[in-house]
């Protein structure tokens, strides 16, 4: 009898103890998505006053993908998520939520969320669109993370897409020379107290729940710059005809200092990030950042004295393709196989808005 009474009080000392570990969220999928046509520095070259020496030297950029006229952000997304979730072990009617991050929606509204949901065939999933320009994919993320932690879904399928060709101005050289169409996706899937520590626990100072998933996020803007870096037609500035034959309804930036307020706030939020947990920056294996220009990131890792071999880049071959770049270079290196279990990353982006966001996690 005492015997049974002290094992019913093991047990509920037990069940206390998970009830204090809360539900967790980790990426179980990744998928990427970018267009067939390859465009060049020599197709700038070839009308504008620009080089492929200037453009390689002053960004980074080699090429980017653009769409045909026939793709849609919903479509180029489709595959991505595809692969996001057949990796994830899921079928797609086991996504209970569906949310994109994208300023390039197919239409003002249905969302491109629904135009998915559509697409892969899901019936019962909360769908919307995240507009948070380059760093939409850290806010979507995040997100996602609280609707798992709070326990309004199991599984969401995290999609950052922009196919930027649609609203760049193909006469500003400063501008058009930057971006490139592109999807990535994750499934961001629930992780259940018991099975947190499955792995062994590595708790960091005992502020973080889960050995495996999202430790931590840090999200910010300041929209009193909103007008260095902007698409300045919308219902607010309705484009007519006269606006559409100067160009004025194009993507418009300010690029030094867009490059310079980048450069200062992702060494801020990434060190804010490492002193969250006690971190030194070495025990990041790689930093996921906002692929916009390798100038910029080079001078993030000064910033944050971090070695440049874990700024992993893809921007040579795809540009900046804003929501989209975090989700394809995750998906890139998962693929590779280049990120191990256990591996902490630190996913840091800036855009327009001004937005920035960072997320720390354990693979
Ligand atoms: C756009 C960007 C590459 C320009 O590089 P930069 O070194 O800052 O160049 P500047 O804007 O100071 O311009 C220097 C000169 O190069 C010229 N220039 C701009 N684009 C050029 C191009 N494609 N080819 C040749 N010359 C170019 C400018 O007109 C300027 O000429 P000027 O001195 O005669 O006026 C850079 O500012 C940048 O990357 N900014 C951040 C952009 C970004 O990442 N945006 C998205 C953030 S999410």
């Amino acid at each position: 009898m005492g015997e049974a009474l002290s094992k019913e009080a093991e047990a509920s000392t037990e069940a206390s103890a998970a009830a204090e570990v809360a539900v967790a969220s980790r990426i179980t999928g990744t998928g990427f998505s970018v267009p067939d046509r390859v465009v060049t520095n020599a197709h700038f070259e070839s009308y504008l006053d620009t080089s492929d020496t200037w453009i390689r030297e002053r960004t980074g950029i080699v090429e980017r993908r653009w769409v045909g006229p026939e793709e849609s952000a919903s479509s180029l997304a489709e595959p991505a998520a595809r692969t996001a979730i057949e990796r994830a072990g899921l079928q797609a009617a086991d996504i209970d939520g569906i949310i994109v991050a994208t300023v390039t929606p197919d239409y003002a509204f249905p969302s491109t969320a629904c135009m998915l949901q559509q697409r892969l065939g899901i019936d019962d999933a909360l769908a919307f669109d995240v507009n948070a320009v380059c760093s939409g994919f850290v806010y979507a993320l995040s997100t996602a993370d609280a609707y798992i932690r709070a326990g309004m879904c199991r599984n969401v399928l995290v999609v950052g897409v922009d196919l930027y060709s649609r609203i760049i101005n193909p006469n500003d050289r400063g501008t058009c020379i930057l971006f490139g169409d592109g999807a990535g996706a994750v499934v961001l899937s629930a992780v259940a107290p018991e099975e947190q520590f499955a792995h062994g626990d590595t708790l960091i100072r005992g502020s973080v729940q889960t050995t495996a998933g999202i430790y931590s996020n840090l999200l910010g803007a300041d929209g009193k710059h909103s007008s260095i870096l902007c698409v300045p037609c919308g219902t607010a500035n309705q484009p007519t005809a006269e606006s559409m034959a100067t160009d004025a309804h194009y993507l418009t930036m300010e690029g030094r200092e867009v490059f310079k307020l980048a450069v200062r706030k992702l060494g801020e939020i990434s060190l804010e990030m490492l002193e969250r947990f006690d971190l030194p920056s070495e025990a990041v294996r790689y930093f996921i950042s906002h692929q916009a220009n390798e100038r910029i990131l080079l001078s993030m890792a000064k910033h944050i004295k971090v070695d440049a071999a874990r700024i992993p880049m893809n921007l040579d071959r795809y540009g900046n393709t804003s929501a989209a770049t975090i989700p394809i270079l995750l998906a890139e290196l998962d693929q590779d196989g280049k990120i191990d279990s256990g591996d902490l990353l630190m996913l840091n982006a800036f855009g327009g808005g001004v937005t920035w966001g960072a997320i720390l996690l354990r693979w």
